[in-house]
């Protein structure tokens, strides 16, 4: 427990001067913990910031694939998580022993793996792929390459239809992103008739079609932003909405519900462990330690290079 005395805000930040230590945040977390933050981005962005900055200690408050991307990319660094139960529903969706016999029932197949994955199925993939550079990683490779798409089946399935491209598909699924409904965002826009619609590619097929912009967090954050319109309907997870509204005070940002409608907003619960008071005692503690086994890091760093690497050619 945390003294209550403690001003969580200036400790934090007074302890990761003091240990040479770069907070990174995903849109997702909380507000506050996104406000106190070196830098905020998403998958693809942090990945890139990690491979490159010069701290000393790596604060990563996302989910632990996250934590995992930056620790094999940073061998020599510590890479902290506040919360190592923060996993990933899509991550777990694709167990790597299961997926390693997928790939092997599949000879002659180019495997790419979306970032939300363990590094033991990364160690089993040829290219690594985020929602930001997915589309383009994909038509970097001739048209009739062979090609094992997981474990997303809804952001394989939205990359086949606008690529044209025919890839095998794993079927796992982000259980926040699967839960938005056609039914509630029409519902939205029927009472904001002159809102856009702004769909993350996890969501399913039918609500991916209603979107005005399909995006990664970081895309559909820069759209926000620049577009002439002043309300938009937001379906993805609802942490993004604090930087939207920084970002655009004078607009409008209304959450898309999940389809059961317990709450207003879709949530990610592994991105909400992630709080001021678990980051302040992971900073002051130096725990716990993000570990990826050395032969997976040595495999899994391979995958992950060459999504950096296409995305720096491709200016991504
Ligand atoms: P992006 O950060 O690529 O938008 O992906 C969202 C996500 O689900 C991260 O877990
Ligand atoms: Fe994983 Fe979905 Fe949460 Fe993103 S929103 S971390 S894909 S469970």
């Amino acid at each position: 427990m945390v003294d209550n005395n403690i001003d969580l805000r200036s400790e934090i930040r007074r302890l990761a001067k003091e240990k040479n230590a770069v907070i990174m945040a995903h849109y997702y977390v909380d507000g506050a913990v996104q406000d106190i933050a070196d830098f905020i981005g998403d998958s693809l962005a942090l990945a890139q910031q990690a491979a490159k900055t010069d701290a000393d200690i790596i604060v990563l408050c996302g989910v632990h694939f996250m934590g995992e991307t930056a620790a094999i990319l940073c061998p020599d660094k510590k890479v902290l998580v506040p919360d190592v139960n923060a996993t990933c529903s899509l991550a777990e969706s694709c167990p790597a022993d299961k997926f390693a016999e997928f790939v092997a029932e599949h000879p002659g197949h180019t495997v790419i793996s979306y970032v939300n994955t363990t590094a033991a199925t990364k160690a089993v993939t040829d290219v690594v792929v985020t929602s930001s550079n997915a589309r383009q990683i994909v038509e970097s490779f001739p048209e009739d390459t062979p090609i094992i798409f997981g474990p997303d089946q809804n952001l394989g399935g939205y990359i086949n239809s606008i690529t044209g491209r025919n890839m095998l598909l794993w079927n796992g699924a982000c259980h926040v992103h699967a839960r938005f409904s056609v039914e509630k965002i029409l519902e939205l826009k029927a009472a904001h008739p002159k809102a856009k619609v702004l769909v993350h590619p996890e969501c399913k097929g039918p609500v991916v079609k209603l979107a005005d912009k399909v995006g990664s967090t970081a895309a559909l954050l820069k759209y926000a932003i620049a577009d002439d319109a002043s309300e938009f309907i937001v379906a993805t997870e609802s942490g993004i909405l604090h930087e939207m509204q920084k970002s655009a005070p004078n607009k409008t940002f209304i959450p898309a519900p999940p389809d059961d409608a317990t709450c207003a907003c879709n949530e990610c619960e592994y991105m909400k462990m992630v709080t001021l008071e678990k980051l302040y005692l992971c900073l002051k503690n130096e725990e716990p330690v993000v570990k990826v086994d050395a032969d997976i890091a040595a495999k899994a760093i391979r995958p992950i290079n060459k999504m950096l690497e296409i995305s720096q050619k491709l200016g991504l």
